[in-house]
């Protein structure tokens, strides 16, 4: 799916693939290795209609509300277990999410304990952790090839603090973050970042799929 993006990749973007391999090995071995699970991740339905531009409004808020219980239950976790050098500023997902869900007069859905637990477990080990904020931080650059495909969606113009993110800084708060996985992550053990990212991808992937 990456190859499929390249040509529509919005130009603050573009320089961050090509910078990677030499500049940011860690993050380099992260995005090889978790490939498979972003395109597997790509495949869920709802973010299928998203992704095609024209995704209904009841669906949408769908999405949001699951995105919502989703970083609300890494949140309560990843926050007392925030390596040094991310502010938890950072963590602004939730926070979003739920503006959306207002902006739509629709609520937000606590995350069922399953969800909890598996947040928990994901986030024990400092070198997990890293794992689990590379997808978070990553998802952000998804988000914006998102936001452009719905430029006409008349539901997704009324609430997209989420996808929005950071907009056109979005290119910089992910080489900032890089900076910081780079220098932070370098004496954590390489395979416990990869599986925790690739477990993080999976669940969401779960989670969003989960039935009503
Ligand atoms: C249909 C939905 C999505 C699309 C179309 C998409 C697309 C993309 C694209 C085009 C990039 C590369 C940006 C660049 O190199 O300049 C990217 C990177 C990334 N995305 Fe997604 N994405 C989607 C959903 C997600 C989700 C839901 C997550 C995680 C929760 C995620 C995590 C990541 C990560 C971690 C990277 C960084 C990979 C790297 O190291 O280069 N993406 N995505």
């Amino acid at each position: 799916m990456y190859i499929l993006f390249d040509n529509e990749h919005i130009p603050h973007l573009i320089p961050l693939a090509e910078a990677a391999t030499e500049v940011w090995p860690i993050r380099q071995r992260l995005r090889t290795q978790t490939r498979q699970a972003h395109e597997a991740l790509e495949r869920v339905a709802l973010l299928t209609e998203l992704a095609g531009g024209s995704i209904r409004l009841p669906r949408y808020r769908q999405y949001l509300q699951r995105m919502h219980s989703f970083h609300a239950a890494l949140d309560t976790p990843l926050i007392g277990r925030l390596p040094a050098a991310y502010t938890g500023q950072r963590l602004d997902q939730s926070a979003r999410l739920a503006r959306d869900l207002q902006a739509l007069g629709a609520e937000t859905v606590p995350a069922p304990q399953s969800l909890c637990q598996a947040a928990d477990a994901l986030t024990r080990d400092p070198a997990a952790v890293w794992g689990v904020l590379y997808v978070l931080e990553g998802a952000r650059l998804g988000s914006q090839v998102l936001l452009k495909r719905n430029a006409a969606n008349p539901g997704v113009r009324q609430a997209h603090a989420f996808i929005a993110g950071a907009g056109e800084r979005t290119g910089w708060c992910w080489r900032d973050f890089c900076g910081l996985l780079e220098q932070s992550a370098a004496s954590h053990d390489a395979q416990v970042l990869t599986v925790a990212a690739t477990h993080t991808f999976a669940l969401l992937g779960e989670w969003l799929e989960d039935p009503p």
